[in-house]
């Protein structure tokens, strides 16, 4: 699939049917995740592959509900999480990213914008829906979770945590774009608002 068209086209699938995704599926995935950039190519994301229903459910429990006036609304990625076989944990060492490299870190961030991992586990996870939406694959990124109780089901050790997750499979429908903002609201020329 060409690059613009998979950019263009990708869209967050909440409706899955329960079809299977082989390992060489998710390894083509993981291996676009793997192939991002990174600060000072730090590769500061750990993922997580997750098939076992139980460990699933545990972790589609820990996503946020939204809570309106006269009713609570459960996230639909809960849904969709247990429907398909395969959810993709992406977690991040910290004190890494936005550090000086290697020996020489002591877990100081050199800018004034701190860890990078959010950023650096982004990149990753964008080459991984993509990777996915070029396979025939669905995904949508979950962030709305509580990532203490997902870290606890994960057994994720202390210096690393939880930062998104995505289920895969097979889409039971065709997602719907919404709406962006036009170029000219978002981008400038030369100077801020121009
Ligand atoms: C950081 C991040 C967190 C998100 N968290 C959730 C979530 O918790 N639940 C959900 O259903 N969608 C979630 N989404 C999906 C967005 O709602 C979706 O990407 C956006 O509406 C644009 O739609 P599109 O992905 O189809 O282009 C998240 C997306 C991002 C990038």
């Amino acid at each position: 699939m060409e690059v613009f068209e998979a950019i263009k086209n990708r869209r967050s699938i909440r409706q899955y049917k329960a079809d299977p995704v082989d390992d060489k599926t998710v390894e083509a995935i993981l291996e676009a995740g793997r192939w991002a950039p990174s600060w000072a190519n730090t590769q500061c994301w750990r993922f997580i592959v997750v098939r076992d229903p139980k460990i699933k459910a545990e972790v589609a429990d820990s996503l946020m509900k939204r809570k309106l006036p006269d009713k609570v609304l459960d996230n639909p990625g809960a849904t969709a999480i247990n429907t398909v076989p395969v959810l993709i944990v992406v977690c991040a060492e910290m004190g890494r990213s936005g550090c000086r490299p290697g020996a020489e870190s002591d877990g100081t961030p050199v800018t004034d914008k701190g860890d990078w991992f959010m950023f650096d586990t982004a990149l990753a996870v964008q080459n991984m829906v993509l990777a996915a939406h070029a396979l025939g694959l669905g995904t949508v990124i979950i962030g709305a979770f509580d990532a203490p109780q997902a870290e606890k089901t994960l057994g994720v050790p202390d210096g690393y945590r939880v930062v998104t997750l995505f289920p895969v499979g097979v889409p039971a429908q065709e997602g719907k774009a919404p709406p962006r903002k036009e170029l000219s609201e978002i981008a400038f020329k030369d100077k801020w608002g121009k």
